[in-house]
């Protein structure tokens, strides 16, 4: 796939993921490969990848995934068109997340200080390698979307996984096979508006 168009068109797959499709071991090491590939501060690659298709565990951790983004999306306003095909998108997700054949959740070492410097570094330890890895899905067929709702059951999740204490869980990401082959660029807040030159809020251009 062409560079740009990958990057252009990765999105976060919900609506259009192919739950009866098994994903191939041989497939998603692969991806979990390239994402490793990614850059971490000091190299320390203090990251782990749990990678989850056990039934049992999935509708585990499913339970805490539906229970937080229910009430999550619940005390979201509608709004526009957009705005309401996003919360449709997300329920989808959250109604049929246990049918999801794989579900990664990538984590570090170490936990968040609380101050920004630290945290930057904390962070940016594993996110790069987590867009590695769902540009490595998407290049291949396959789709995700990062989500970050069972977090807020990250100690029950890590009991359900048997996470050591020490390590953080960053998210969970659902990942199948797409049910289409292409996604189209979306709209965002365009770069003049969000880029500056030399001086906060000077024109970039
Ligand atoms: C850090 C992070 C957390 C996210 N958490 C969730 C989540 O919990 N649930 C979800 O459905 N999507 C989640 N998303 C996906 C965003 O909603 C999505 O990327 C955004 O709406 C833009 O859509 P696009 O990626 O298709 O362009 C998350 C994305 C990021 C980067």
């Amino acid at each position: 796939m062409e560079i740009d168009h990958l990057l252009s068109t990765t999105r976060a797959v919900r609506r259009k993921l192919d739950l009866d499709r098994p994903v191939e071991a041989a497939v998603l090491e692969e991806c979990l490969n390239l994402a490793l590939q990614a850059p971490t501060p000091g190299n320390a690659q203090a990251w782990r990848w749990l990678v989850v298709r056990d039934q049992r565990v999935k509708d585990r951790l499913g339970g805490l995934f539906r229970e937080v983004g229910a009430a999550y999306l619940a005390d979201r306003e509608a709004g526009d068109a957009a705005t309401r095909r996003g919360l449709a998108s997300g329920q989808h997700l959250i109604d049929v997340i246990e049918r999801v054949p794989v579900f990664v959740i990538p984590c570090l070492k170490g936990r968040p200080s609380g101050e920004n410097a630290t945290d930057a570094a904390f962070y940016g330890g594993i996110f790069p390698a987590v867009w590695n890895f769902q540009l490595a899905l998407r290049s291949r067929g396959l789709g995700s979307t990062l989500t970050t709702y069972h977090l807020s059951r990250e100690t029950a999740a890590a009991e359900i996984l048997g996470v050591p204490a020490g390590f953080t869980q960053v998210g969970l990401l659902p990942v199948a096979y797409t049910t289409v082959p292409d996604f189209k660029p979306a709209a965002r807040v365009p770069l003049a508006e969000v880029a500056y030159l030399d001086h906060w809020g000077a024109p970039l251009s």
